[in-house]
């Protein structure tokens, strides 16, 4: 539709139905409106008479639902605005891929692009027309259960991901294979302290800016053409009714023209935030402050009206966001066809398709990290395997977001590993869990029974688990969290594998038999004990629906893994937050000051990590040389060639990720003691070498000043070039100004 049409069609709007526009709510309303008024409908105690005015839907999942919603609909309307449908599809929506912080892992941006494109094109064809993806909050702490939804703990990385992501997801808006993009927490909800969910994020101005704002506004230089606001305060005053960051950062600043949305039930809960005394003043706050659509809640539906009328609020603000969500239908050819890509018949054709099947299987091989490895993989076939414990022929792979695959699409990895190896035995062991309260509390509130099946006899498991390690040349254990462990609202204090598992383990253990261990998680976990006690280690997340597949790939060596962290994973618990680039301190834990108490440590714990960032395994064995600079010296109209030459010193092929770090030695600010400013991906036959190169720019070497602008300084900088965060392959150079 041209402007001018929509333009005539939005002042055709009452003030009721252009608030109406600002409202989401789940299908539940739109299937209750002539009926019976209990359920949703009192349970969010929205006027009646508004429903049929609201403009977009949140959750609805399938072409067949999509189009009887969205036909009696416009039948009903007087308008005839198509209805926005809008759900969260993280990690794929049938073909469900490796949850995004295990993606973060592979460090190929091209690859997650690829995921996000066969997302857009499953979601498209069943009627999406909007993702709540990606989800770009930096995350430093273990603890948030959130973390398994974003990349990594870098700001580079995590610029990275965005614009693969939202450019993957919204291509060139074709209606049959692209959906648009809503990014979010905006901003800084990974901050949460203590790693609680939902909690108070207290950062600094120049750290928010510099460390947790990039991505999101990657996000938003890649086009994306939505924002959702985050649930947790930025200097005390909660993001859905903080100008200062919807108003003068996102708009102002970064010039973002799209729609707004709050997170579920935001609105309403800036009342427990204590900045509202009621629905009618968090409205109020919301909408100035620059929130267009109310998700999942009456405040917007029951008072703006009311607050024009009683002149407490400027309509304007109602149209311009109004208008806003009307040019967002316009975009994505809603107005010439309300249906878009939804077809029956292309959900047959397209939906798990073999070719997004791969995809899959590639992203899982590419996502699973080796952490240890003394040679026993990979596994020869003849090899006679114990599989043992609850994640070795589990289908709950796919982890807490996925709530649209199918299961029995998954590839378990007893599934996988059978297609190597017909000597397998395998058993559960134990249960996942010795308290349920976790997965009984979030069934009650699906609606869904507790599922009996995850509960087992567990001394005759452990009987049989152990008679089949007896009976075997290798034991593959497949252990981890439960899929209900991590994701929203699932903040944990204790990140050990959960106690029946290790019990397993360690019987286990005293058979003295090779352990493979697998880990299914999604957030780092505490694995000292699981590092002494096995052979190898494959940090495998919750992988999708090719997890056996790809899992089995790497354990037999058909794939050399190559992934590497994009999180810490910490030595206790204790030491969360915790993250690679840190500032050093006034009395840094150096090797020069071993013995000496009085330095930034712990007297019961490393400093360090158990595994860094950028750390992962690989089967081939590589070798750098010094890093060698082109020039010592760097003015503002040059730049530097760092290179460094990389040899492959074993008899696989295989690829490695090269890490280049700068640090800006003195400055008017304290600096990270290293911060990740590009990537090399290069594949290397047997003892092949290769040159690798980066190009140093001033544009690296900006940070917000001790006067805040954005800029570098003149001064001593050391680069960095090696396998992860600790190297110390080093050299250094001079910005001269
Ligand atoms: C989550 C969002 C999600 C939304 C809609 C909220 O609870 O925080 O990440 O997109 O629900 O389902
Ligand atoms: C401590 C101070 C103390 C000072 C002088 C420092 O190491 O941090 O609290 O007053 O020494 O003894």
């Amino acid at each position: 539709m041209k402007k001018d049409k929509l333009l005539e069609l939005f002042n055709s709007l009452t003030l009721e139905e252009k608030i109406g526009q600002l409202v989401q709510l789940n299908p539940d309303f739109l299937n209750e409106s002539d009926t019976v008024h209990t359920g949703p409908i009192s349970s969010i105690g929205i006027k009646e008479e508004m429903i049929p005015y609201t403009g977009s839907i949140l959750n609805s999942v399938n072409a067949k639902q999509i189009k009887t919603i969205q036909k009696e609909y416009i039948e009903k309307s007087r308008h005839k605005i198509p209805l926005l449908f809008m759900a969260d599809i993280i990690n794929g929506y049938k073909t469900v891929f490796p949850i995004p912080l295990a993606l973060g892992c592979s460090y190929d941006f091209k690859l997650v692009k690829e995921t996000a494109q066969i997302s857009a094109k499953e979601a498209a064809v069943s009627g999406i027309h909007v993702t709540f993806s990606p989800m770009v909050d930096m995350v430093h702490d273990a603890r948030w259960g959130r973390v398994m939804e974003s990349y990594s703990e870098d700001v580079y990385l995590n610029n990275q991901y965005a614009e693969a992501m939202v450019t993957g997801y919204q291509g060139t808006n074709d209606p049959h294979n692209n959906i648009a993009s809503c990014v979010k927490h905006f901003a800084g909800y990974g901050g949460a302290q203590s790693g609680r969910d939902y909690n108070t994020v207290e950062l600094s101005k120049r750290t928010l800016l510099e460390e947790y704002l990039p991505a999101y506004h990657s996000a938003i230089k890649a086009g994306c053409k939505m924002v959702m606001t985050s649930f947790n305060t930025i200097d005390r005053i909660p993001v859905t009714a903080n100008k200062w960051l919807l108003r003068n950062i996102l708009r102002n600043e970064w010039n973002f023209k799209g729609v707004t949305i709050s997170d579920h039930s935001a609105i309403k809960e800036l009342i427990n935030h204590g900045i509202a005394r009621d629905e009618k003043e968090a409205a109020q706050k919301a909408l100035e402050a620059g929130c267009d659509i109310d998700m999942m809640t009456a405040c917007y539906a029951n008072n703006l009206s009311r607050l024009v009328k009683e002149k407490k609020l400027d309509i304007s603000y109602i149209n311009d966001a109004a208008f806003r969500v009307l040019e967002l239908k316009n975009d994505l050819g809603l107005f010439e066809n309300p249906y878009r890509g939804a077809d029956e018949d292309d959900e047959k054709k397209y939906i798990l398709a073999p070719e997004f099947r791969s995809k899959a299987r590639e992203a899982v091989e590419k996502s699973c990290v080796l952490l240890e490895n003394n040679g026993i993989l990979p596994l020869n076939s003849n090899k006679k395997i114990a599989l043992i414990g609850p994640y070795g022929n589990s289908k709950e792979l796919c982890g807490m977001w996925s709530f649209t695959v199918d299961k029995d699409n998954v590839i378990t990895v007893k599934e996988g590993i059978e297609k190597y190896s017909n000597n397998v035995q395998y058993c559960t062991g134990s249960q996942i869990l010795d308290d349920y309260q976790v997965v009984k509390e979030l069934n009650s509130l699906f609606g869904q029974e507790f599922k009996n099946q995850e509960l087992v006899d567990e001394s005759l498991e452990l009987k049989c688990a152990k008679e089949y390690a007896k009976d075997a040349d290798v034991v593959i254990m497949a252990l981890g969290e439960h899929s209900y462990q991590s994701g929203e609202a699932a903040s944990r204090t204790d990140l050990s594998i959960p106690k029946p598992q290790m019990n397993l383990f360690k019987e286990i253990v005293k058979l003295k038999k090779p352990i493979v261990s697998l880990i299914f998680s999604g957030r780092p976990l505490i694995l000292n004990e699981i590092k002494k006690y096995s052979d190898a280690v494959l940090q495998c997340w919750f992988p999708g629906i090719e997890g056996g597949n790809g899992i089995a790939n790497i354990l037999y060596g058909k794939v050399n893994p190559s992934a590497r962290l994009s999180i810490s994973f910490p030595y206790h618990v204790g030491q969360c937050p915790i993250s690679y680039n840190f500032l050093n301190t006034g009395r840094p834990n150096t090797k020069e000051n071993i013995g000496n108490r009085f330095v930034s440590k712990y007297i019961d714990a490393p400093n360090l990590p158990l595994y860094g960032f950028g750390y992962g395994l690989s089967y081939s064995q590589f070798e750098y040389s010094k890093v060698s600079l082109s020039s010592k010296k760097m003015s503002m109209d040059t730049v530097i060639e760092a290179s460094v030459i990389v040899e492959n010193k074993s008899e696989y092929e295989g690829v490695e990720t090269v890490q280049m770090y700068i640090n800006d030695v003195v400055s008017s600010v304290s600096r990270p003691v290293k911060e990740l400013k590009g990537i090399k991906k290069i594949t290397l036959k047997p003892y092949e070498k290769k040159k690798v190169d980066f190009i140093i720019t001033n544009e690296m070497l900006k940070f917000y000043r001790c006067d805040m602008k954005y800029d570098s300084e003149a001064g001593k900088f050391i680069v960095y070039i090696g396998h992860d965060s600790l190297t110390n392959n080093e050299e250094c150079f001079e910005l001269i100004k």
